[in-house]
């Protein structure tokens, strides 16, 4: 099931989510529509306070050749253990504030311990897209957008555009 993505500013993208205590069916099915919900859209992170749900889950998946077998992952609780000193710098969006797009930095390789939706405890070095997308994923579920790392006025022009643009889709000119 496809759920509708929050658009930015909206205050669940501004709360802390809660832990997942564990497993259920409730979980496994929002893994799976938050993944079908992500390549609809199409994006390569979404996380679950963006479809509302104020809980520790990500998913991913940064395979973008199109030839290329996908590699959806489903992230739980998850958690960075250890990042580089090495930064980089990537021009990243969001589900929630479409088509603004900016550059950020963050460290070029992080390693993520999560839960696996078989109650696994699991753990990788993710470099390159795969690493920035997991810090934007799970500065989402911190309540931070990618926009928090930019200057005031850069912000402010952004969010006042998706105040625009969700002030048209209220009235449906979209
Ligand atoms: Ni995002």
């Amino acid at each position: 099931m496809i759920r509708p993505i929050l658009i930015h500013p909206d205050p669940r993208l501004k709360k802390v989510c809660e832990s997942v205590a564990e497993i259920s069916a409730d979980v496994r099915k929002l893994a799976e529509d938050m993944l079908q919900t992500m390549y609809d859209a199409p994006g390569v992170g979404l996380a679950a306070p963006q479809v509302g749900v104020m809980k520790r889950v990500i998913v991913m998946d940064c395979i973008k050749q199109p030839e290329a077998a996908p590699r959806p992952i489903v992230l739980v609780n998850p958690v960075v253990v250890w990042s580089s000193d090495d930064l980089s710098t990537y021009e990243e969006g969001c589900l929630s504030i479409p088509e603004q797009y900016a550059d950020v930095q963050r460290p070029e390789r992080v390693r993520v311990q999560w839960t696996d939706l078989d109650g696994a405890e699991q753990q990788e070095e993710f470099a390159g897209l795969w690493a920035t997308c997991v810090q934007h994923e799970i500065d989402h579920l911190n309540g931070k957008l990618f926009i928090d790392y930019l200057g005031p006025l850069k912000r402010q022009m952004i969010t006042r555009k998706m105040q625009k643009l969700k002030r048209d889709r209220a009235r449906g000119d979209d």
